[in-house]
């Protein structure tokens, strides 16, 4: 029915699918959803109640969700720790509600979710509020169960997101853990007002580099022309790259039925190296100057072996001829707030994965946007 295509292509803004459309929607999803929330290169929460006292009162953070929110919770672990010094715990929702954890009075749970509907989370919502934890919840759909349960809601400013594999929702899920992390050290005393300003202006800058690691397009194009016949393939890095590894393996496994696994890159040789043979792709991530050296000679390493590597890399990390087959060079960003810019590349390579194995981008088999039931 010529109707009906008219106004799917309308919704899709032109573009091929949902997913591609959210992808480049980001930078202004992020825009949207930082900026209410900062006042002179300055984060506050005191519009939704969260005072810096009170953020920086609480004994432990717990950070509980599913899926690729859970993994926005991994990028705001290695950030709040290392910024604010403070312990973050997170859990796979599902794991939480039935491990009995030792949350207390005085302990923070936060709660991510896009439908804010997820009934593990919601359950593990209701767990922390018997304990005499507080709840913040952080959540994209306006009035949902779990906004409404929770002490305090950060709304993120995605918009409706239609494609079940999560993009844009993440990414502003991210941009909401960096506030909390710059808020946190600061109220900690672990940074000073100077250097709060520096963050955060570095932040507001971020969808710049979003745009542009988005024009990466033709180059994740051709990475996922190399992956398309792999039966399985590595994600490896360290620190915060490894935190990202764990989403770009996700999307990939969701919409391009490729199975992959995350790997810390220095736990590759107590086990998982011995799956490496002739061809097998290995996509390294490499952006955080500390650890680059270490993840360059797990590559080595892998490549030694035959695998095929796709590297994702900071600019000015240099391999040597015949260390990367495919290299995808990023936008300069300030280390720490590169998952926010490399999260682009991984989401494009299992974009292009999925369309290029002509599958249903937008509605990959036996998934569901929203999982309400247990
Ligand atoms: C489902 C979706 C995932 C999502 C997860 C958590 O499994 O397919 O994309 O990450 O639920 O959803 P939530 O709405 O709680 O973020």
């Amino acid at each position: 029915n010529v109707a009906d295509w008219d106004i799917d292509a309308a919704q899709k803004g032109g573009y091929e699918h949902f997913m591609l459309k959210e992808i480049h929607e980001q930078p202004e999803v992020v825009k949207t959803t930082i900026t209410p929330r900062i006042s002179n290169h300055i984060p506050t929460f005191e519009n939704e109640g969260i005072s810096l006292d009170k953020l920086s009162s609480y004994n432990n953070i717990f950070i509980v969700a599913c899926g690729t929110a859970m993994h926005a919770g991994m990028v705001g672990k290695y950030v709040i720790e290392k910024m604010a010094r403070v312990s973050v715990t997170v859990d796979i929702a599902s794991e939480f509600r039935y491990r009995d954890p030792l949350i207390n009075e005085g302990d923070l749970v936060i709660l991510i979710s896009q439908s804010g509907e997820t009934a593990d989370t919601k359950a593990a919502l209701e767990l922390a509020k018997e304990r005499g934890a507080e709840t913040l919840a952080i959540v994209n759909v306006k009035g949902s169960s779990i906004a409404r349960a929770a002490d305090y809601v950060l709304y993120t400013h995605a918009g409706p997101e239609i494609s079940v594999a999560s993009t844009k929702a993440y990414m502003v899920q991210v941009s909401v853990m960096y506030l909390l992390a710059f808020q946190l050290a600061y109220a900690k005393g672990k940074i000073s007002k100077e250097q709060l300003v520096e963050y955060t202006k570095l932040l507001e800058n971020i969808p710049e580099q979003i745009e542009e690691a988005i024009n990466l397009k033709p180059a994740c194009q051709f990475a996922a022309s190399k992956l398309l016949n792999a039966d399985s393939l590595l994600y490896i890095g360290r620190g915060l790259d490894y935190a990202l590894s764990m989403e770009g393996s996700l999307k990939l496994k969701e919409i391009s039925y490729i199975h992959s696994e995350s790997y810390a890159a220095g736990e590759l040789k107590h086990g998982t190296i011995s799956l490496i043979d002739d061809g097998m792709p290995v996509i390294a991530i490499a952006t955080q100057k500390d650890l680059v050296e270490k993840t360059i000679s797990n590559i080595k390493e892998v490549k030694a072996r035959g695998a095929f590597v796709v590297l994702i890399a900071a600019p000015g990390v240099d391999v040597e001829d015949g260390v990367s087959d495919v290299t995808i060079c990023l936008p300069e960003a300030n280390q720490l707030l590169m998952p926010m810019v490399a999260a682009v590349p991984l989401q494009l390579i299992a974009y292009y994965t999925s369309v290029l194995k002509g599958n249903d981008v937008d509605k990959p088999r036996n998934l569901a946007k929203s999982v309400t039931v247990e």
